[in-house]
């Protein structure tokens, strides 16, 4: 809603906007949260798919892997994840002496959820030596049976390091495909997990766009199906993206995965025009709202908490993620 107020001066009267009162609350809110965090010796790890407003608050952006990494050296001493649960547990794995925030508890990545311990043992006693790679987007009990995780950033070239002829790859299949174009050498036993934000992006959607604009490279996430990844020109992981784009001399953009990362694609690369793909929206990522994120620092919720065995198991595999690096 715009309010609009006549100025007077010396010289004119005349009419300017004056203010947005949804902008003005976030203001302050976003002012209320920057000055909590100084209090709180708090670090905001933020997603590249969370909210416009979020992102802006956080102190580093990025995808799986670089907050990760982020969150393996920070030096704060409350880290709160504005990401899904799987991405606030893995800080937790990497720094078991802070204390992690998670400002949503509903933000959970239904991929994660696709792949439980129970059935991922009984995978393993049929392929009994297999290693386990499983991507970050898993549960902390999860990593906890993983020889070696991985990211979107760093899965190819993961798979490539290990010396097995089997592998085992949990939880999404369309990764494990990209995966497998570049690993040839390799038999990999995937499993059926899926991410449905990315399974929503369709091929019609991006022939349509793409005749919209000719000149325009379409950019897609590896999570997306084998005939997106086929027809778009590259994929790669959100901050992949992000760093393609700003290396790139192109000036337009069909970015196919979540359509927040638009804000940041704006933000950071101003000269460059950016097309969104219909229906790819994550409501898992967009569940974390700014009073969210002051309620969890006023309040100190919700903490992230797992057994001391679960930590010290799962964090042999994400430390290993992160040795290999990007
Ligand atoms: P990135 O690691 O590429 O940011 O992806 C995380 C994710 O959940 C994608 O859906
Ligand atoms: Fe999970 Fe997909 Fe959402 Fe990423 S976009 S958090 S993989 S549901």
């Amino acid at each position: 809603m715009h309010y609009y107020a006549v100025v007077c001066s010396q010289q004119s009267i005349y009419y300017a906007p004056l203010a947005n009162v949804e902008t003005e609350k976030m203001d302050a809110l976003q002012n209320q949260i920057l000055k909590l965090k100084e209090e709180k010796n708090a670090v905001i790890l933020g997603h590249n798919y969370q909210r416009k407003e979020v992102q802006e608050i956080s102190d580093f952006l990025g995808d799986s892997f670089g907050l990760s990494v982020q969150a393996s050296k920070t030096e704060a001493s409350v880290i709160v994840f504005c990401g899904v649960d799987f991405m606030a547990e893995s800080a937790k794995i990497l720094n078991p002496e802070k204390m992690v925030l998670h400002p949503n508890l509903k933000s959970k990545c239904p991929m994660a959820g696709m792949v439980d311990v129970k059935s991922l043992r009984e995978l393993k006693a049929e392929h009994p030596g297999a290693p386990v790679v499983s991507y970050v987007n898993t549960s902390a009990d999860v990593k906890a049976e993983t020889d070696i995780c991985c990211t979107s950033a760093n899965a190819v070239k993961i798979v490539q390091s290990l010396p097995d002829e089997k592998i085992i790859f949990v939880p999404d299949t369309n990764l494990g495909l990209y995966i497998q174009r570049f690993v040839k050498d390799k038999e990999m036993i995937f499993w059926p997990g899926y991410c449905p934000t990315h399974m929503n992006i369709k091929k019609d959607d991006l022939v349509k766009l793409r005749t919209e604009h000719p000149g325009a490279e379409i950019l897609v996430h590896p999570e997306c199906t084998p005939e997106i990844i086929d027809y778009a020109d590259y994929a790669f992981s959100t901050e992949g993206i992000i760093r393609h784009i700003q290396a790139s001399a192109k000036n337009e953009f069909i970015i196919g995965t979540e359509s927040n990362m638009l804000h940041r694609l704006r933000r950071e690369s101003p000269g460059k025009v950016f097309y969104e793909v219909p229906n790819a929206t994550c409501p898992n990522m967009r569940e974390i709202s700014l009073e969210d994120v002051r309620d969890s620092l006023t309040r100190i919720q919700y903490k992230i908490e797992l057994p001391t065995d679960i930590i010290r198991k799962a964090r042999v595999p994400l430390e290993r993620m992160i040795k290999a690096g990007r």
